[in-house]
């Protein structure tokens, strides 16, 4: 009878076990996981990046982005890659429509096919593709673990339940934020990733002309970047892309002469005769 009792107990605490823990029935992601199934998986990644950086440097910043929108929704599953007949996929919702590079991400996973048919998963390539983006265009760069598997469910409803607006205060950025178990900081730091890239004046219109519904503009904001911003945006501008870093250009640009102004000198210790 005892033992019995044992067993059942036993029993109970391992179904306990397999329906609480979270990861059961999952492998944990790992530094390295194509390390014997393709050698070469992150080398590939990372060269097709490089070529394509070179080339269309303004890339980077949307393809940063398509790994927070994949992961946002139903975790990094590959999810916002998967297109619909019925136009109802993530790619589908309103705030998805200005993501750019697809098409780079079809060409790291034809050179992954290549080399290792079948074995590359399309969530890991966009978390590999965002850090070598990022270290590409001389950001930081990070070690990504690897052992992710693609989703089979892509909803452009869940896109719109996850993916937080621009309009979001910051409570609803915290909420977003910790109910994945990310924190304070770390929606510090991934904010920065609008150092680079751009936005479209329609995604902060309203805080500079209806902040409240009363034709006001943000109190927060800086009168200055106000004026800058109200210059390239007029109200209801659906098109213009503004940069997200205004002024971030290298110090070469400082009050340089061009065309007509200043000349090419023959020596350069000596203006020209
Ligand atoms: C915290 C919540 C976030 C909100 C509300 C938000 C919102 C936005 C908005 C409105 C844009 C401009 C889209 C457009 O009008 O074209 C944008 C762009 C961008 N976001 Fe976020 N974002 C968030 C977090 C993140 C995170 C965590 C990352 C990456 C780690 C990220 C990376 C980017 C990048 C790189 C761009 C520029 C894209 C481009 O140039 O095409 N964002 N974001």
């Amino acid at each position: 009878m005892a033992t019995r009792k044992l067993f059942l107990v036993l029993f109970l605490q391992l179904i306990m076990f397999v329906v609480l823990n979270p990861v059961y029935g999952q492998e944990r992601l790992k530094l390295g996981f194509y390390e014997k199934s393709c050698p070469e998986a992150e080398a590939i990644v990372k060269k097709v990046m490089v070529e394509t950086l070179s080339k269309a440097p303004t890339l980077a910043a949307p393809l940063i982005r398509m790994h927070f929108h994949d992961c946002f929704v139903r975790g990094c599953d590959g999810s916002v890659l998967l297109s619909s007949s019925t136009n109802q996929a993530e790619k589908d919702f309103a705030s998805n429509l200005n993501l750019r590079g697809f098409q780079i991400i079809d060409r790291v996973k034809s050179a992954l096919e290549k080399a290792c048919p079948g074995v590359v998963s399309c969530a890991d390539i966009l978390a590999l593709v965002a850090r070598d983006a990022t270290a590409t265009i001389k950001g930081p760069s990070w070690e990504v673990e690897t052992g992710r598997k693609d989703g089979r469910v892509s909803s452009e409803i869940e896109a719109h339940e996850n993916l937080v607006p621009p309009t979001a205060n910051i409570t609803q950025l915290i909420r977003s934020f910790q109910e994945r178990g990310l924190s304070i900081k770390d929606l510090v730091v991934l904010s920065g990733a609008h150092t680079v890239g751009t936005s479209h004046c329609y995604s902060f219109n309203y805080r500079l002309y209806n902040f409240t519904g009363k034709g006001d503009t943000d109190p927060n904001l800086d009168p200055n970047y106000i004026k800058r911003l109200k210059n390239k945006c007029k109200p209801g501008d659906n098109t213009t892309l503004v940069e997200m870093n205004p002024g971030s250009f290298k110090m070469g640009r400082i009050g340089v002469l061009t065309g007509k102004a200043g000349e090419i000198r023959k020596q350069c210790s000596k203006v020209n005769k």
